[in-house]
């Protein structure tokens, strides 16, 4: 029978750094995120509005440039380190090139019986089609499913997404059904598809399949 017990320690698999993996948009690495990437993650976050707000959730009460304003990062920084830090997200900056280009966090980390969590991601419009987001997935897939001890991974997009979509298809998640009226994004209730990835399913590696297909290459 397979050994189902978790990792030793508190929360592992944190803090961490991932990579470098090359792609066709540069040579990316995820790294914890830092109070001084304010200026850089509000920057390209209020620049890529037509590219981002269609696909993430309502905030009530505040607009698209109060939420990512440079005083917006500070609160979002230290949320974000809290959690990690209890383990209950693995919340990464994704670089490219030495930059700012992304997010990519696991965040609703459950232990015990369940050891699941969500993954949500996002890239700079200027660096979409090259590689980066699915490379970005597939360091921390196996990161969360190897180190830091989770059994499965959620992923939840909506239907429309077809760049999102494509991500998780590359790397073989599992398409398990449709939530209706799942999440309030600009004010409306959107169906949202879930997917799934478990450990039995990771084989050798997310990572080492895009570097099999030609997709990635570790420098
Ligand atoms: N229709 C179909 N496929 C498309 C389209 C489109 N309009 N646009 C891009 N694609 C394809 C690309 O060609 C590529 O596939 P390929 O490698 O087979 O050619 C794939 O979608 C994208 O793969 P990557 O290059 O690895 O991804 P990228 O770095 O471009 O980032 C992402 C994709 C994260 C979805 C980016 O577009 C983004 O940030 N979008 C806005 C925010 C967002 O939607 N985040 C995801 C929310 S859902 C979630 O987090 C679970």
């Amino acid at each position: 029978m397979a050994d189902l017990r978790p990792p030793e320690g508190r929360h592992p698999g944190w803090p961490a750094r991932l990579g470098p993996l090359v792609v066709a948009g540069g040579t990316l690495e995820l790294r914890p995120p830092r109070l001084r990437d304010a200026s850089a993650w509000s920057s390209t976050r209020l620049r890529d509005r037509g590219h981002l707000e269609r696909w993430e959730p309502s905030s009530y009460g505040q607009g698209w440039d109060e939420r990512n304003s440079l005083l917006a990062w500070p609160p979002q920084w230290a949320a974000l380190r809290s959690l990690a830090r209890r383990g209950l997200a693995l919340p990464f900056m994704i670089i490219v090139d030495g930059r700012l280009a992304g997010q990519v966090t696991v965040g609703n980390i459950q232990r015990g019986a369940l050891r699941s969590g969500w993954i949500g991601y996002w890239v700079a419009s200027e660096l979409t089609r090259g590689g980066v987001a699915t490379a970005a997935v597939a360091l921390l897939v196996d990161h969360s499913l190897g180190p830091a001890g989770l059994h499965r991974l959620e992923a939840t997009v909506r239907p429309e997404n077809e760049p999102s979509l494509r991500v998780l298809d590359k790397l073989g998640f599992r398409r398990e059904g449709l939530y209706e009226r799942y999440l309030d994004v600009g004010g409306v209730w959107r169906d949202h598809l879930s997917l799934a990835f478990t450990e039995e399913e990771v084989g050798a590696g997310a990572v080492a399949r895009l570097v099999r297909r030609g997709l990635a290459r570790i420098p």
